[in-house]
């Protein structure tokens, strides 16, 4: 099925790193090894049962010109914003959020038995999107379809096309796909990604060998960035594995980042920074 399938261009250990109110997560696009995977800025992962990682959360912050994607494993996460939504976000559910001009939110995990777990991934949003009115997309666990192939393959469609069953997720610039699979040991999962956009897969449980011919066992926690070509091939062998792959059309604009912020320039970045300062952002 994959005529030119891809391999790993580079395998990326997740980098600890403490963020918001002290939160400490491992970081993996976003980081010295992999500043960019235009259009994906960064991939944070958190996972933690002691509420001395987490409880902290991330109290209000802003954001602009960006689209943040926030998918919990476990435990919950309260969310409250300047546009008026507020809510949880339980095990299972996803909220894709675009930010446009600009948001005021907090997201703050809550203490639980079970801890929390999940990821938040960045996407890059073009220039003629960078000012548009904040949009939201809320999944819980039960509307996200769940593809089961017969050779110990569960593939949650998140956003993006398995066998023909697609993501409830939709309307995205970059056309991303966002699947989290899971591989009983011995599965063997392949799935297309179209040629020339940027795609990663994101290993966070067990092990697999990525690519169709790498013999290379990755442990978790890795992210693999893929090199380009029309699929890819990932197999788990003694034991089971489970991981994201996601892939997106690359923008190729310039990007100029400060922190929340992402923009094009730096004048437009300044911009921003005026209006966080007189009260004006997001008002
Ligand atoms: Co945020």
């Amino acid at each position: 099925m994959n005529q030119e399938p891809r391999k790993i261009a580079k395998m990326i250990e997740p980098q600890a790193v403490v963020e918001g109110a002290g939160v400490r997560l491992k970081r993996s696009i976003g980081t010295r090894a992999l500043d960019y995977l235009d259009p994906f800025l960064l991939l944070d992962h958190f996972q933690s049962k002691n509420p001395a990682d987490y409880q902290a959360g991330f109290p209000l912050h802003p954001h602009r010109g960006i689209e943040t994607v926030t998918y919990l494993l476990a435990g919950a996460v309260r969310h409250r914003d300047s546009v008026g939504n507020a809510g949880e976000i339980g095990a299972g559910d996803l909220q894709w959020m675009s930010a446009g001009r600009g948001i005021l939110h907090e997201e703050m995990p809550q203490v639980r038995p079970e801890g929390v777990a999940g990821f938040q991934l960045w996407v890059n949003l073009p220039a003629k999107q960078k000012m548009s009115a904040p949009r939201y997309q809320n999944l819980h666990a039960s509307e996200i379809p769940v593809v089961e192939r017969d050779n110990g393959v569960t593939v949650r469609v998140i956003c993006g096309k398995v066998d023909g069953v697609s993501g409830p997720i939709t309307g995205i610039v970059a056309e991303p796909t966002y699947l989290d699979v899971a591989l009983a040991a011995g599965g063997t999962f392949t799935q297309a990604v179209p040629r020339g956009h940027s795609a990663f897969a994101y290993l966070f449980e067990g092990e697999a060998r990525f690519g169709a011919e790498d013999k290379r066992i990755v442990t978790a926690p890795k992210l693999m960035a893929w090199s380009d070509g029309d699929g890819i091939e990932v197999r788990a062998d003694k034991n089971s594995a489970r991981f994201l792959l996601v892939s997106g059309q690359p923008l190729n604009e310039t990007v100029a980042r400060y922190g929340p912020f992402v923009m094009n320039t730096q004048a437009e970045i300044e911009q921003t920074l005026r209006e966080l300062q007189a009260g004006t952002f997001a008002r």
